[in-house]
């Protein structure tokens, strides 16, 4: 974990080309306090990542996508076979908006969006409106399909735009400028969750909410 105790620093950088020769590691913007937003390409770690954040800060994590398949009483496989693409995107949509709203006064929180989400200018527009910081997880596209497919055959994770990995290459490559527009960027290629989630409450400044155990005591 990066500390300020002379440690190696973690191998972290700004999203953007432009962002990366003038910003420092930590984005300079002030954000509202109380909520992070995980995106990035299918198999970044979006969703192990948030629940170790969640845990590490004592924060709620939710997943965009459990939040649309509650709504809609249906998985987001038989949303896209059942409706297709541009329904699905109209309920993340609907969800994120809702999400943000509750977000005002509500409890501290890490979201993990699905993979298309931020690509969505109107969601990339909610979200910088919210002013709330969103992290890129970033990991080379070989990395990223070798953990899809992992999951698929060890889980039977059903991806719906898991097709060839030609298909997910290009598709990889078409969303990375969207991605790079993030506040922040973390290299998640290679690197345990935990060290990931250590360097994104480094590079935010994320602070613990502390919680009193059954005596009293702050834990
Ligand atoms: C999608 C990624 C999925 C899910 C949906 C669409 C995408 O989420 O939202 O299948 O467009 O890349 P994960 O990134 O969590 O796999």
């Amino acid at each position: 974990m990066k500390k300020r105790s002379g440690k190696p620093r973690l191998k972290t950088a700004p999203a953007g080309r432009r962002a990366q020769s003038k910003r420092s590691p930590r984005p300079t913007k002030s954000y509202r306090q109380g909520a992070v937003f995980l995106v990035g390409f299918m198999g970044a770690g979006k969703t192990s990542v948030g629940r170790a954040l969640g845990q590490r800060l004592n924060w709620v994590f939710e997943d965009l996508d459990d939040r649309i398949a509650e709504h809609e009483g249906r998985t987001v496989a038989e949303i896209f076979r059942d409706s297709g693409e541009s329904a699905f995107r109209r309920a993340e949509h609907n969800a994120l908006k809702h999400l943000l709203a509750e977000l005002r006064g509500g409890s501290a929180k890490i979201v993990a969006l699905g993979g298309g989400a931020f690509v969505q200018p109107e969601n990339a527009a909610l979200l910088k409106a919210a002013e709330v910081p969103t992290v890129f997880l970033d990991a080379p596209v070989e990395n990223l399909w070798q953990r899809c497919c992992a999951q698929a055959s060890e889980s039977g994770t059903e991806r719906p735009l898991l097709r060839s990995k030609e298909q997910f290459r290009k598709l990889h490559e078409s969303r990375r400028p969207a991605y790079a527009k993030a506040a922040i960027r973390i290299q998640a290629g290679n690197r345990t969750v935990e060290a990931i989630a250590a360097g994104i409450v480094e590079m935010l400044g994320l602070k613990k909410i502390e919680v009193r155990n059954q005596q009293g005591e702050m834990e």
